[in-house]
């Protein structure tokens, strides 16, 4: 088979987008676009990628890491000037080059799989992928002669009203042979509205050379869309995001409201999952079979064992166990472990804590830094107090130990093996096992005193 390029175009700022950040760079379903078209033309055997950066190129080189090489576009003067940067990499080469803006993050794999081959089996210098647009505003639109074969592409700005009117569209996705490309690069002109070295240019100027020119029409024009705007960007969240919630489904998760239900591309899902309505999963999240996520629960960057339950929680960067019990309103934070069994209630906030297998903390209670182990009961309002304003402490609390309702655990502080602390205490000394501790002040009784104070 002929050698196989791949050349992404990412240098421009994307002024249309009104952002700080880079238009590639702005993420689809929690991903940044760019990211998405590297990983599905990852999907097709490619042998050089390279990714031609501009604005923010460092921001860009730094997310796409190894997966590509890089040239630099020092100044934006249009897509055609664009791909030329690659000439140096690539020009000698015998092939095929499929050049893809990093603004499509929708088209997938076996889009860009099936251009190739049509355009292998074709036989042509270029063969652009195309697709008919409900609203062809904004994109080039392909021009044919009464043949129906491909004339050239003409810029939206460029264009004539009858033009205009031609619901075809450039998707911005080509495949060329890769000598032809950089031959024909070099007469691009920008004599246009723009000012700028139209890549679509190309495609006339093979077709003056009487090189063979062709087009591969998609029927699915949502997924060829081009990131301009936030509004463009919008779109492009819910297709993605219907797309991936379909995948879960069909692999036996039941998504109560596809609609309102948004999974990141990296999440893993098992069988027999439930996810409620208004749950937001995201980042490298895994979830074992059973498990019942949301109504309202936000998970980021967990792994979640099997049968669990948690609603109403946001959790983050942290290990559940099996058959836990999590919410409603828990905020699980950072480096946290739950081993199986475990039951968090309501208004509980954790972090950087592990808890051992069959503990409670059922209500009202922050647990930061601390240790516990298997069977432990942390009554309702336990705080551990692990900052004294200036260092963390650490807080330990061995298996079957008892901490009765609003405790304080002055940190560091360790409670020994089956201890039980009376409620409303201050504990600020180590707890021997097996040891009752009580430290609050006595209660005193007045008889008829308020009775008295009535008067
Ligand atoms: C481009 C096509 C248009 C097509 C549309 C599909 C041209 C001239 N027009 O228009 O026919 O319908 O895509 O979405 O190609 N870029 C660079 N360097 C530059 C300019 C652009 O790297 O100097 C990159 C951008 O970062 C972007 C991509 O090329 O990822 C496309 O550029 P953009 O300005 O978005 O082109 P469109 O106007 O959308
Ligand atoms: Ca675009």
């Amino acid at each position: 088979m002929a050698k196989r390029f791949a050349v992404v175009l990412a240098a421009g700022q994307g002024t249309r987008m009104k952002s700080k950040l880079y238009k590639v760079l702005h993420p689809v379903m929690g991903r940044p676009m760019v990211q998405h078209v590297i990983s599905q033309l990852k999907q097709i055997q490619i042998d050089e990628m390279v990714t031609i950066v501009g604005y923010g190129a460092e921001k860009v080189i730094e997310e796409i890491g190894n997966k590509s090489e890089f040239v630099i576009q020092e100044e934006q003067l249009g897509t055609g000037h664009a791909v030329q940067q690659a000439e140096a990499l690539l020009s000698d080469e015998d092939g095929t080059t499929i050049v893809v803006c990093g603004d499509t993050p929708l088209i997938t794999g076996k889009t860009y799989k099936e251009l190739f081959e049509h355009h292998e089996r074709e036989g042509s210098k270029a063969t652009i992928l195309t697709a008919k647009a409900p609203d062809p505003t904004g994109y080039g639109r392909v021009i044919r002669n009464e043949e129906n074969q491909v004339e050239r592409i003409v810029e939206h700005k460029d264009a004539s009203h009858d033009e205009l009117l031609v619901d075809e569209i450039n998707t911005g996705t080509y495949c060329f042979d890769n000598k032809a490309l950089f031959e024909a690069l070099k007469e691009v002109s920008n004599d246009n509205a723009q000012g700028e070295y139209y890549l679509p240019d190309v495609i006339e100027i093979l077709r003056k050379k009487s090189e063979k020119v062709s087009a591969f029409l998609t029927d699915d024009f949502e997924e060829t869309i081009g990131i301009n705007d936030r509004v463009v960007l919008a779109q492009a969240e819910k297709i993605m995001k219907r797309r991936i919630n379909m995948g879960h489904m069909k692999n036996g998760v039941t998504i109560i409201d596809p609609d309102n239900t948004y999974i990141g591309p990296d999440v893993q899902i098992e069988q027999d999952v439930i996810i409620h309505p208004g749950s937001i999963i995201s980042g490298k999240t895994t979830i074992g079979e059973d498990t019942e996520v949301g109504p309202h629960t936000e998970i980021t960057d967990c792994v979640i064992g099997k049968s669990a339950i948690i609603k109403q929680s946001v959790l983050i960067g942290s290990n559940i166990g099996n058959e836990v019990i999590i919410g409603p309103y828990a905020y699980v934070r950072p480096e946290t472990i739950i081993s199986n069994n475990v039951k968090i209630g309501h208004f509980v906030e954790l972090k950087k804590s592990t808890i051992g297998e069959e503990s409670k903390i059922p209500h009202l209670s922050y647990i930061g830094d601390t240790e516990i182990g298997r069977n432990v009961n942390v009554g309702c309002g336990t705080i551990t107090v692990n900052y004294d304003g200036k260092d963390k402490h650490k807080t330990k609390i061995e298996d079957d130990a008892f901490i009765g309702c609003n405790t304080n655990l002055i940190a560091p502080v360790s409670i020994g093996e089956n201890a039980i602390i009376a409620a409303g205490s201050t504990i600020n000394k180590n707890v021997p096992k097996d040891a009752l501790s009580i430290a609050r002040a006595r209660q005193t009784n007045k008889e008829g005193y308020a009775s008295r104070l009535k008067k």
